[in-house]
């Protein structure tokens, strides 16, 4: 569609323009050639009401592909795995007429406890930015648009709709904007959603330093900003804020405030025309008739990209994969009814479902093996639990190996609400104790969206295969990991701790009295874990492999003045086919702040025959070396000594380089409000400072002093005002106003590394 030209649309019409029809869809103006177009739930499928409609997944949906959630997405470590999800959204959201396909969500895991956690890919900002812009440059290769969600600090569900998440400036740079900031910059969406929570008091939905001076200002977006469903409050704050499109609609109500604000003068027209330019280029989206897609193809996809998201966390004595020629029990209800989504407005009518029972039968029955099933509990809790647990321990007792699938059911986790535990349901703890003593070959299959507790079960069993929440094909991949079909190379994309208590968000989560304090700061998941040190029971960034891997010949060439470039050699040293993760660490101590132990920089999936090896070349920006300096109010690149590390997991480093950089040549603004250490220790003032008072000096006074030197550290921290205050003017004042103006002109700065 050609931009209309808005002096042809009344007022009315052009507020019509700027919030939903329905549920899914906006106004059009025939007479204008403007067309409606259909917003619809994502992310991992298309969630397509004809009936009645919701947004939290109560109503049903036309059938589509339920693709692998984000969860299992961030395990798999792969943003072509990411791009084929979107890239299958995208043809299929064609197919239904669906113009914005809503998703990806690429809030960070501050706590495991968020019932959001499945929707959402990491407890780390590059893993989730890298993987959500994947998916919207896969999604809307293929003509339907993508809204990125939940823009921001929207990260629990506990009072979602007006918590204010409280958080420093330092932490939402560099913690919860950089996903949004990478796909936007990236990947170009076609819309943004913002979120429901306020943000140190504001609304998202109203909130001009966020939807406008950084998104627009500093990012340079160019789509349009979409509320998320009833995040409207002031809708007249909205537009000025640039919040264009409020979605559902009001029938009405909202835009009768803003042709009234327009009329009397408290909202500029202008702010509503640029809301609806960016509106109305979201009609180019809007989908040809009589797209298809092929349901088995896009089922075989399913199962595809659900592999790499799952997580093999323990392998003792080669308990896979499963040996031939055995008799197997199958244990637990998800073997047969499986958890393979979230609740909520994700939630996806799927076109086929495969079931692991049926799977492992398949694959069992080639294999010469035998299988049994028992379901052990109920998944909602209901019957004689203590009678299935009976029956189970028996079929496990005259198997050689027992596969017990536990995990959480929807009644556990879900959109709308957050977990007060990390545990399993103790009928399942019990389950599993009473299997692994009962067969002393148990392998566990997890079925959750957020991390679960492993204690007081973990060193019984001999093998834990994390699969997550892996959508309709996830029967197929868990049983092409469990017989060795397809070797596992999914890797944790958040931490599993020993404890909740662990966890740094636990005193802060998730709030009290209308606000949440991110009070742990920049020390998120493994930030933290490792700058503590505290032990956890996996790492962020941990996975097994049925293959081995070894890292060699780390280089790191700094010559690049933006950043540097490190260079790795990886190889397969076992005798099957697997992929592994080259995961990039920077760790430094450089700067005027406290910096995590390491942060995850770049990362590299690559698939290796058995002996292959293979260089891998990993870039590093001047955003992998820099922290934001608040008072500057920028990323600074401090000058000092940076290690680049090699992990197999964010505890585990296997090669190491020492790089030292020039960094900025900061020049910090003085005040009098700064410290007497601050003065003397500036670059451009100091030096002054000194050859000042010495020069001042008699031979006996400079003795002095230099044996007063202690005397001297005590009023370092004393701002000067004080200090002349005390000291009657000793410095004067228009010698001080100078060096205050030098100080305000900086130069200009890049990384120079060293
Ligand atoms: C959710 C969004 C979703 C929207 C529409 C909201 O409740 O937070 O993620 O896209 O509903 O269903």
């Amino acid at each position: 569609m050609n931009a209309p030209d808005l002096t042809t649309l009344t007022l009315e019409e052009k507020a019509s323009l700027l919030s939903g029809r329905d549920f899914w869809s906006t106004k059009e103006i025939p007479e204008a050639g403007i067309p409606s177009i259909v917003l619809t739930d994502g992310p991992h499928g298309i969630r397509r009401q004809a009936g009645a409609s919701d947004h939290l997944g109560i109503h049903d949906s036309l059938p589509s592909t339920c693709l692998p959630p984000a969860v299992a997405v961030g395990s798999s470590w792969n943003p072509d795995i990411a791009a084929r999800v979107g890239a299958t959204v995208g043809r299929e959201g064609r197919a239904f007429g669906v113009a914005i396909a809503l998703g990806p969500g690429v809030n960070i895991k501050r706590s495991p406890l968020c019932g959001r956690n499945f929707e959402y890919y990491s407890e780390d900002p590059l893993l989730s930015g890298v993987l959500g812009a994947a998916h919207v440059t896969g999604l809307q290769a293929e003509g339907t648009g993508a809204s990125v969600k939940h823009f921001a600090a929207n990260n629990q569900e506990t009072e979602r709709m007006r918590i204010s998440a409280d958080v420093d400036e330092r932490t939402l740079r560099e913690i919860y904007l950089p996903a949004f900031e990478r796909v936007v910059t990236e990947a170009n969406p076609a819309t943004v959603m913002c979120s429901y929570n306020k943000i140190n008091g504001f609304y998202a939905s109203e909130n001009t330093w966020l939807l406008t001076d950084l998104l627009r200002g500093e990012w340079n977006f160019r789509g349009a900003v979409v509320s998320d469903w009833g995040a409207v409050g002031n809708r007249i704050e909205g537009v000025k804020a640039g919040m264009d499109l409020e979605m559902p609609g009001s029938v009405g109500k909202t835009d009768q405030q803003i042709i009234d604000a327009v009329r009397s003068g408290v909202l500029e027209e202008d702010l509503v025309d640029a809301s609806v330019r960016r509106v109305l280029e979201l009609s180019n989206l809007a989908p040809a008739e009589g797209a298809r897609f092929d349901v088995d193809d896009h089922h075989a996809l399913a199962r595809e990209l659900a592999t790499e998201g799952i997580v093999l966390l323990r392998n003792e004595n080669g308990a896979l994969p499963l040996p031939t020629g055995q008799q197997i029990a199958v244990i637990g209800a998800f073997a047969d009814t499986p958890r393979f989504q979230g609740g909520g407005s994700s939630h996806i009518n799927p076109t086929r479902l495969d079931t692991a029972l049926h799977e492992i039968r398949g694959q069992a029955q080639l294999r010469n093996s035998r299988v049994t099933y028992a379901p052990g509990f109920t998944v909602d809790g209901s019957g004689d639990e203590s009678a299935l647990l009976v029956d189970a321990v028996d079929a496990a007792s005259s198997a050689d190996v027992a596969v017990v699938f536990a995990g959480l059911g929807d009644r556990e986790e879900s959109e709308g609400f957050d977990r007060d535990a990390l545990t399993l349901p103790p009928a399942q703890v019990a389950l599993l104790k009473a299997v692994a003593k009962a067969n002393p070959r148990t392998v566990v299959v997890l079925s959750n969206g957020g991390v679960v507790s492993l204690e007081g079960w973990h060193d019984d069993v001999d093998a834990i295969v994390e699969g997550w929440l892996l959508g309709q094909g996830g029967g197929r991949a868990i049983a092409d990991v469990l017989f060795g079909t397809t070797n596992p190379s999914g890797h944790l994309a958040e931490t599993i701790p020993f404890r909740l208590e662990d966890n740094p968000s636990y005193l802060n989560f998730p709030g009290e009295q209308g606000h949440v304090r991110y009070g742990e700061g920049v020390f998120v998941g493994y930030r933290y874990y490792e700058s503590a040190n505290v032990p956890v029971r996996y790492p962020f960034g941990y996975g097994l492999s049925y293959t081995q891997f070894t890292t060699t010949g780390l280089t790191v060439d700094t010559k690049d003045v933006d950043g540097a470039l490190a260079r790795v050699t990886v190889k397969n040293t076992g005798d099957s086919v697997g992929k592994h993760v080259v995961q990039l660490y920077v760790s430094t101590t450089a700067g005027p702040v406290r910096r995590p132990v390491r942060e995850l920089r770049a990362f590299a999936k690559v698939e290796l025959q058995p002996g292959e090896e293979r260089t891998i070349d990993l870039a590093l920006d001047r955003r992998a070396f820099a922290y934001w300096d608040v008072e500057l109010g920028r990323w600074v690149v401090p000058a000092g000594d940076y290690s680049i590390q090699v992990g197999t997991d964010s505890s585990t480093i296997v090669a190491e380089k020492a790089v030292t950089l020039q960094g900025d040549p900061i020049v910090r603004p003085l005040t009098m409000q700064s410290t007497v250490g601050d003065w003397f220790g500036h670059p451009v003032a100091g030096p002054v400072l000194m050859q000042g008072l010495t020069a001042a000096m008699s031979p006996e006074q400079a003795e002095q002093a230099d044996q007063n030197a202690d005397g001297l550290k005590m009023v370092e921290s004393m701002p000067m005002h004080q200090f002349l205050a005390f000291t009657g003017d000793s410095i004067p004042l228009e010698c001080l106003e100078s060096l205050v103006e030098q100080t305000r002109t900086e130069p200009a700065t890049t990384a120079v590394p060293a």
